[in-house]
């Protein structure tokens, strides 16, 4: 099996360059930011508290969390319900930060991911994949993009869904999610030894995707 980790912070881009990377070299292309999301959703659903790290270790086992491909696209199922949607707030993302700093969080999702890979082609894209997850990966990337970039674009995203966007206040939780992913003790966002770094700030989506492509196809793969 082929595996392909794509890490990174978030707003780089990740999730769109590796889909359409993805589909260009027919791989299976796995979120993996996804599982962190619905984990922290259960919290936030059943009022635990994400700081009372007891009361999260407690919860995890009352955690179904699936990853399903219906018509090629990633879905994901929280005790059996749809939840792909409501993942994606603001609030949830704050969340899964914090909820992805703990532990015993971090190995109750590693089987789930590593499946994955054991069974399919995979790109994989998230934090810790290239150092954690797929520490065997035959390519690693590490996508990255300034943080007003980043921010600058979220924003456009947002427009786009007709949705208000606050430039600063959008920047300013990317920062801090940069802090919190880059210095919480387990697995944190760092690019891998031998990943190749691909900066993304003045690139086009199609430049980045046939970058991304290019050095998958350079493997040989
Ligand atoms: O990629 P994303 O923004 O959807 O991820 C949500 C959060 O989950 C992010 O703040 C960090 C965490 N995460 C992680 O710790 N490890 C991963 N492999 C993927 C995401």
């Amino acid at each position: 099996m082929i595996a392909v980790a794509i890490d990174g912070p978030a707003g780089a881009g990740k999730s769109t360059i590796a889909q359409q990377a993805a589909k260009e070299l027919g791989f299976i292309y796995v979120d993996t930011g996804a599982i962190y999301r619905a984990a922290a959703l259960a919290c936030i659903e059943s009022r635990t508290s994400i700081e009372d790290v007891a009361a999260v270790e407690a919860l995890l086992p009352e955690l179904d969390i699936r990853i399903v491909f219906l018509n090629n696209e990633q879905h994901i199922l929280l005790n059996g319900k749809d939840v792909s949607e409501a993942i994606r707030t603001e609030n949830v993302s704050m969340a899964a930060s914090r909820v992805s700093a703990i532990p015993a969080v971090r190995k109750f999702l590693l089987k789930l991911q590593r499946d994955f890979a054991q069974n399919s082609d995979v790109i994989m894209d998230g934090r810790d994949i290239g150092t954690v997850v797929l520490p065997n990966a035959q390519v690693k990337i590490f996508l990255t993009a300034s943080p007003e970039i980043r921010a600058k674009r979220r924003v456009l995203q947002l427009e786009e869904k007709g949705e208000p966007a606050d430039f600063d206040k959008i920047l300013y939780d990317i920062v801090q999610r940069d802090f919190n992913d880059t210095n919480r003790k387990t697995a944190p966002l760092k690019a891998a030894e031998n990943a190749i770094i691909v900066d993304t700030s003045e690139m086009t989506l199609t430049e980045a995707v046939r970058t991304v492509v290019d050095i998958i196809k350079e493997q040989g793969l």
